[in-house]
């Protein structure tokens, strides 16, 4: 939903801010646009299109400017035009702004500044953020960096809504301002440059030592120092945190699209998140937790509460719970839950899950929960990420970033997370076999070696690719925990491939969705829990006496001349099964979305974070 970048350094500027808007595409890509203070004033260079066509541009080579802020945009308020693409000015030209998140009240903001003289060259909510400063700036009797700061954070009072923001004034050669509040914004310090950007990985291999702004406070930037303050404008201290990821994790390594990349990053990924957690001789530790055994006995309910994929990983790990704790768990899409009333308080414990700890809904949900009285718990990917910020207590799945538009690895990742909460949570309760959860610690150890494995699959579903990637409508179906994976499978196909997909607990085909069968469209099937397995196959029957061609996923034996496709997978238990039950998966749409030509880590429309409601 937007990427900003930011440079105040001792280099050009351009070049930096350009890169960083590459490696932010993947929150927006309909327009680009670049600012920078040079000599003569304000530079701003700004058009639709992707982030090249910016860098094509003639104006570009004359930047030398060392202070700069640039942007790559979704669009919100107004269609993507050179207009609308950020950053915007004020009539005077004095300041420049970018934003990421929407501002509500600007329609009344803008009135009152029309009332003031002000014009608007763009629809946007933005273009009134500039103006609003230049008019609180006018207000001021001293030109100091205080009453540029005092401007600011005037403006950021007035806006209702979703922001972070970066300003860079003529008048001002040697500072910028930066300041958030539900959206993300991070800060890379090095000796004498500082760098801003959306999210970590864009500038990782410039600094691993990071800032993390909490809501409406604000940092004022030379490139040697920032300091920070509160919304009182009081200054305050703030210690960096260091991020271990690595640089390369954000590059593609070689491989075609970051969405390959990161499908067999997956047993790293999975490996990473057991890290020393889990292990046949001890009990499961997360000491960022600390819960109490009289305190688990006091929880009438969980909550999982998240969005897209991440919702789905919190419905592959319902059963965990409830089976090993026998605590009822009900899994939720964050938009919905958090106008629905739910029943919140402190016998509640709410689970959010979300990869990048920045969607607008699931923090929304989270906050309303910690009203309730509920103690919350964020499962994030994000170290420093905006929930991890707002919730109780905050778990990591250590994927490392994860760039591609469809989630992979983080899904595994999350749904692995799931399933060690679960054991925690058991060993404290102490009410489950002991066996049993060396079983299951066991399988979890094996997963890396098992997804290994399950990638062996990769020729023959880009044979299956091959034949399907025509069709305008595929079917997924599964019993269970598989039923889960099904709707993760037609997640991911309808976001890169573009074909109308959807998911069916199988049982439930025969009381409508049937209808929809007839001769040639494709059925997928996941078999992976033996106990439904026939179930299952009767189910897959009835679809192809009705003329559809089907794929099958399974774990068990199955004759492969029932179906037109059987993939066979390593098997485990039921309770990590989607872990190895959705590679097949992630692939196919993978190989649809490639034969079809279409661009698989920026699919149209579709945002990596979704910052706003
Ligand atoms: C967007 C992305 C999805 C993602 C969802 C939740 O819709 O396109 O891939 O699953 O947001 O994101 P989160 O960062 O909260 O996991």
């Amino acid at each position: 939903m937007c990427g900003i970048v930011g440079y105040i350094g001792t280099k050009r500027a351009c070049p930096i801010l350009l890169a960083g808007l590459s490696r932010l595409e993947y929150r927006g890509y309909d327009s680009a646009g670049i600012s920078t203070i040079e000599k003569d004033g304000l530079s701003l260079v700004k058009d639709k299109g992707r982030v090249k066509v910016l860098e094509d541009k003639p104006e570009i080579n004359s930047l030398k400017g060392t202070i700069g802020i640039a942007h790559t945009r979704w669009a919100t308020h107004g269609k993507p035009s050179k207009e609308n693409s950020h950053p915007h000015q004020d009539n005077h030209k004095i300041f420049s702004v970018v934003h990421n998140g929407i501002i509500e009240n600007f329609q009344e903001l803008r009135s009152m500044l029309e009332k003031n003289g002000y014009n608007f060259l763009s629809q946007t909510d933005t273009e009134i953020i500039p103006n609003l400063i230049h008019y609180y700036y006018e207000k001021e009797h001293e030109n100091t960096v205080h009453a540029f700061l005092k401007a600011v954070r005037n403006c950021c009072l007035d806006l209702k809504g979703s922001f972070a923001i970066e300003v860079i004034s003529k008048l001002f050669p040697k500072n910028m301002i930066v300041v958030r509040k539900d959206s993300p914004l991070v800060i890379g310090t090095c000796e004498d440059e500082k760098y801003l950007s959306s999210d970590i990985p864009a500038i990782l291999s410039y600094t691993r030592d990071f800032y993390f702004l909490n809501d409406l406070e604000f940092a004022l930037l030379e490139n040697t120092c920032v300091k920070f303050y509160n919304v009182n404008l009081e200054e305050i201290d703030k210690p960096s945190s260091s991020i271990e990821w690595n640089a390369a994790a954000s590059e593609k390594n070689g491989y075609e699209d970051f969405m390959l990349k990161e499908i067999y990053e997956q047993p790293t990924a999975i490996r990473e998140t057991i890290g020393s957690k889990i292990s046949l001789d001890n009990k499961c530790d997360f000491e960022e937790l600390r819960f109490t055994k009289s305190y688990l006995e006091t929880i009438d309910k969980i909550y999982i509460v998240a969005c897209g994929t991440a919702m789905h990983a919190g419905l592959a790990g319902k059963n965990v719970i409830e089976k090993l704790c026998r605590i009822p768990v009900e899994v939720d899409i964050a938009s919905e839950f958090r106008y629905r009333n739910p029943i919140l308080n402190e016998k509640i414990l709410c689970i959010f899950i979300s990869q990048s700890g920045e969607t607008a809904d699931t923090i929304a949900a989270l906050k309303l929960a910690k009203r309730c009285g509920s103690k919350t718990i964020a499962l994030t990917n994000v170290i420093g990420s905006s929930i991890t910020r707002e919730a109780d207590y905050s778990m990591y799945t250590h994927a490392g970033p994860e760039i591609a538009v469809a989630s992979t690895k983080a899904y595994t990742s999350q749904v692995l997370l799931v399933n060690m909460l679960a054991v925690y949570f058991a060993e404290i309760l102490g009410n489950t076999d002991v066996s049993e959860i060396s079983n299951i610690k066991q399988e979890m150890l094996n997963l890396p070696k098992k997804i290994e494995e399950t990638f062996s699959c990769k020729d023959a579903i880009q044979e299956f690719a091959k034949k399907i990637y025509q069709e305008k409508d595929v079917f997924f179906l599964g019993r269970g925990i598989d039923e889960t994976v099904a709707k993760e499978g037609a997640l991911k196909l309808k976001e890169i491939s573009y074909i109308h997909s959807e998911s069916y607990p199988a049982g439930e085909l025969k009381h409508g969705p049937i209808s929809l069968i007839e001769n040639g469209i494709t059925v997928i099937s996941i078999l992976t829990d033996s106990a439904l397995m026939e179930k299952t196959i009767s189910n897959i029957q009835e679809v192809i006496s009705r003329g559809a061609k089907t794929l099958v996923i399974t774990s068990h034996a199955c004759d492969p001349s029932m179906f037109d496709e059987t993939i066979q997978i390593p098997d485990t238990i039921t309770y990590l099964s989607p872990i190895l039950s959705i590679i097949p998966l992630q692939l196919l749409a993978y190989y649809i979305s490639k034969e079809k030509g279409l661009d698989v880590d920026k699919p149209r429309n579709l945002a990596k974070s979704v910052t706003v409601e």
